[in-house]
């Protein structure tokens, strides 16, 4: 009997260390990394429209979907940087079969809706199967006070009016077809409190929290979303707001080639919702979805000290960042 519950304990301890060990490692959450493999099915020969597809993540998402057979139609708003990933396109329609569609997420209704007859017509008999709302505009970090009206307008027009406008618009095709998947580049910022990017931070929240709800509406009518939350990720080709920090800083960032990888692994899997990042951002996000008590007090631990850390260009994901000033008595 003795031996049994020794035994016990110790496969208990060894299941613990194991499970402990991979958390440590991991670069999203368990449900993500349980789905090994990309269901090539899923993808070959279904259209994907990208936005955001001129640079960074929505680039390597291209290169990776024209791989795995996609028919892919690729936006942004520079047309020369998406004749240049056009052309570095490989796969069984690409790079002949990509469609080109410019577009700015900030140009209005009418816009988008010539944006979405263009690109249902694109291919002949088949209308878009998967829309992955990459792209973003984020502005370098400040605080929450510093943020301007100006700021506040653009970030929200792309990142929000834009990208809900553009699906308010397909989603009555996918509807008629009785399928579609939108798949939406969120952030931890969705997820977490940002200290420096409240306005991006309060973007992605918006984000998560209409493409929650929509999918609620029609996943009985053949609708899926996916929102994919990634904490740092390293993009070589972009030239954004992350690009410039991340340049700086020694933060631990996951490839963007893996980040479009696991995006792609969760879509076709038909995961609602996925965490993409090292520690310690993944288990701060664990802890604010779980614990959140805890998780917002360590966050009012880490905030002052991140926008410190950003103004002088430091590593804002740092877990040294808990043990900054003391409040002031
Ligand atoms: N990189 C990270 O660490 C990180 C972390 C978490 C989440 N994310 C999210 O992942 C996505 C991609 O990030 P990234 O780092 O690859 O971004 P990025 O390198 O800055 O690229 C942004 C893309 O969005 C396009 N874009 C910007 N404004 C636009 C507009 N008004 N209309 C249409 N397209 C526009 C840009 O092309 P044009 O300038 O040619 O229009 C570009 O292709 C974003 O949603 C971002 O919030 C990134």
């Amino acid at each position: 009997m003795a031996m049994v519950v020794v035994l016990f304990f110790v496969s208990l301890f060894l299941l613990l260390l194991f499970a402990l060990i991979k958390f440590a490692t991991a670069d999203g959450d368990f449900t993500l990394m349980s789905k090994r493999h990309v269901k090539r099915h899923e993808i070959e020969d279904k259209v994907v429209w990208i936005t955001g597809a001129s640079r960074g993540i929505g680039e390597v998402l291209a290169k990776q979907l024209a791989n795995l057979g996609a028919k892919l139609i690729i936006s942004a708003r520079n047309e020369t940087e998406l004749e240049r990933v056009k052309k570095q396109l490989t796969g069984k329609h690409a790079p002949d079969g990509v469609k080109i569609l410019p577009l700015d997420l900030a140009s209005g209704e009418d816009c988008l809706r010539d944006a979405v007859e263009k690109a249902e017509s694109f291919i002949p008999n088949a209308g878009v199967d998967y829309m992955i709302h990459n792209a973003a505009f984020e502005r370098p970090k400040t605080t929450a006070l510093d943020v301007t009206e100006e700021s506040l307008k653009v970030t929200f027009n792309v990142n929000v009016l834009g990208t809900i406008t553009l699906t308010r618009l397909l989603a009555p095709y996918m509807l008629r077809r009785g399928k579609g998947c939108f798949v939406v580049m969120s952030s931890a910022a969705g997820k977490t409190p940002a200290p420096g990017q409240a306005i991006y931070s309060a973007s992605k929240h918006a984000l998560n929290g209409y493409f929650h709800t929509l999918r609620s509406e029609l996943y009985q009518k053949g609708i899926g979303v996916t929102i994919v939350c990634p904490g740092p990720v390293e993009t070589s080709t972009g030239t954004g707001a992350a690009r410039s920090e991340n340049k700086a800083s020694s933060e631990k960032r996951v490839s963007s080639e893996r980040c479009a990888e696991l995006t792609i692994i969760a879509a076709t899997h038909g995961l609602k919702e996925v965490w993409i990042s090292y520690q310690p951002v993944l288990a701060v996000m664990y802890l604010v979805q779980y614990m959140p008590t805890i998780g917002y007090w360590l966050m009012d631990k880490i905030g002052g000290n991140r926008v410190e850390a950003a103004a002088r260009k430091g590593n804002t994901y740092s877990i040294s960042l808990l043990f900054g000033k003391r409040k002031a008595s």
